[in-house]
């Protein structure tokens, strides 16, 4: 049988010792005081705890109890538990050992030891100890640019684990304060990726959890370069564009949709379009637009395929880019790209001031 007595929790304990003969009737209640002289234990859970108690004649009466019940008198084991027995290596040793300890096995214990002429107390306060575990973290979402998101991370543990976040990619910031909840609003493209969510207390090694949050953002081109073909050449005309979801291309000629046919592909991979010219002839030149779509939105570029004459000696390329810039050839053109006038150009200026200086003089 146990016993449970509805009563004071403070008192019960001295009630139940009264019960069993182990308290003399005139003590003071102070005399059993859970506050004063307690050990502490602290033990893991599913770990074995065992609380000790010695005593110094053989003859005293002995007893186990916890918060609210007796759980040895005397070699009799009035538990049910079968987690909980006695260990006794010596005959003047009196203590308990619990298997398996759980949660609820926490709090006060209490050895009562009574021989003829006093009563011993001995408090002990059982800890018990759970590694931090993560119970609950937000599924991965889908969001749109500017909506207000909040992350949820349940965690359990003893002592309460201390939760953290992080955004792993790009940016690997740690976030300050946080708890369980993490409140991103106005939520841009640069903060999607991988957020962690990391529990720890001091029992063991943390506990970690990831969700994804991924932002949607309409499409805006990131590159697009008009090029130079040769008539009965290739000619790849390209377009990149940033969006989530990823976007949808779209090629016209001037205001024509274009349809992989008549040597004209289109070639469209994650946020890349490729326009193939498999054979550039004359109609091909001109003015062409890139469309990129996704559900957000859309955007386009206009570029160009412009014909290049192969000249019969080649101008090197960087001559022919800034060519602009002379605006003449021949020795009129003394100012260089810098700055600096030739040694050329300067005995040709030279050579012209000796002239006019030659008509002053006649
Ligand atoms: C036992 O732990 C409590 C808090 O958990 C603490 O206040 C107390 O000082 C500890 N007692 C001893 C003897 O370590
Ligand atoms: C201590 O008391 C509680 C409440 O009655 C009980 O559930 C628990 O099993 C007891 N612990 C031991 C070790 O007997
Ligand atoms: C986890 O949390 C979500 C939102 O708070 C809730 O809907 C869900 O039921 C929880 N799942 C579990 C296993 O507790
Ligand atoms: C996000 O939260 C802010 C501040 O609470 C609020 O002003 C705003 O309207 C919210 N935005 C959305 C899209 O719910
Ligand atoms: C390209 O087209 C021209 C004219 O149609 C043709 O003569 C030539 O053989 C073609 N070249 C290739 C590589 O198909
Ligand atoms: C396009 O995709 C590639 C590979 O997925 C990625 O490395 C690149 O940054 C993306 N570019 C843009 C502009 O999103
Ligand atoms: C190229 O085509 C686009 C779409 O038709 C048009 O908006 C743009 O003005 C054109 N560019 C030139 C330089 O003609
Ligand atoms: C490109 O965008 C402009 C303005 O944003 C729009 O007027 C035009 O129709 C678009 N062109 C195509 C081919 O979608
Ligand atoms: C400037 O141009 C001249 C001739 O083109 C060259 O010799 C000289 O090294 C250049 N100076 C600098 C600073 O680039």
């Amino acid at each position: 049988m146990v016993w449970r007595l509805q009563a004071d929790r403070k008192q019960l304990p001295l009630l139940l010792l009264r019960l069993l003969c182990l308290l003399p009737t005139g003590l003071p209640v102070r005399s059993v005081d859970f506050s004063r002289s307690t050990d502490n234990i602290t033990v893991r859970q599913g770990d074995t705890a065992v609380l000790r108690c010695f005593i110094d004649d053989k003859s005293a009466k002995v007893a186990w109890l916890n918060r609210s019940a007796i759980i040895f008198a005397g070699q009799d084991k009035w538990s049910l538990d079968p987690r909980v027995e006695l260990d006794k290596r010596s005959v003047l040793e009196y203590s308990l050992r619990i298997q398996k300890v759980d949660v609820y096995d926490e709090g006060p214990y209490i050895c009562s030891v009574q021989t003829q002429h006093h009563t011993k107390t001995s408090n002990v306060y059982l800890i018990v100890q759970v590694p931090p575990k993560i119970s609950n973290i937000s599924a991965d979402i889908t969001v749109n640019e500017g909506s207000n998101v909040t992350l949820v991370c349940i965690a359990n543990g003893r002592p309460d684990p201390i939760i953290t976040w992080r955004h792993l990619n790009p940016t690997a910031r740690y976030f300050e304060g946080e708890e369980e909840y993490l409140d991103i609003q106005d939520i841009t493209r640069e903060q999607s990726g991988k957020y962690e969510c990391k529990a720890a207390n001091e029992v063991a090694a943390a506990d970690v959890k990831q969700v994804r949050v991924t932002v949607n953002y309409p499409p805006i081109i990131t590159e697009s370069k008009s090029i130079e073909a040769i008539t009965g050449r290739q000619a790849n005309l390209r377009c990149e564009a940033s969006a989530e979801p990823k976007p949808d291309f779209e090629w016209y000629k001037d205001d024509t949709r274009i349809n992989s046919a008549q040597g004209l592909e289109i070639k469209s991979m994650g946020n890349r379009s490729t326009l193939v010219v498999a054979n550039v002839t004359e109609e091909h030149y001109g003015n062409y637009t890139c469309v990129a779509t996704n559900k957000l939105g859309v955007t386009n570029t206009s570029l160009f395929l412009y014909k290049r004459v192969i000249a019969t000696k080649p101008i090197p390329a960087a001559e022919r880019d800034s060519s602009n810039r002379f605006k003449q050839k021949g020795p009129g053109t003394v100012i260089a790209d810098n700055g600096s006038i030739s040694l050329a150009a300067s005995i040709w200026l030279m050579a012209i001031s000796l002239f006019f200086c030659l008509i002053c003089k006649c």
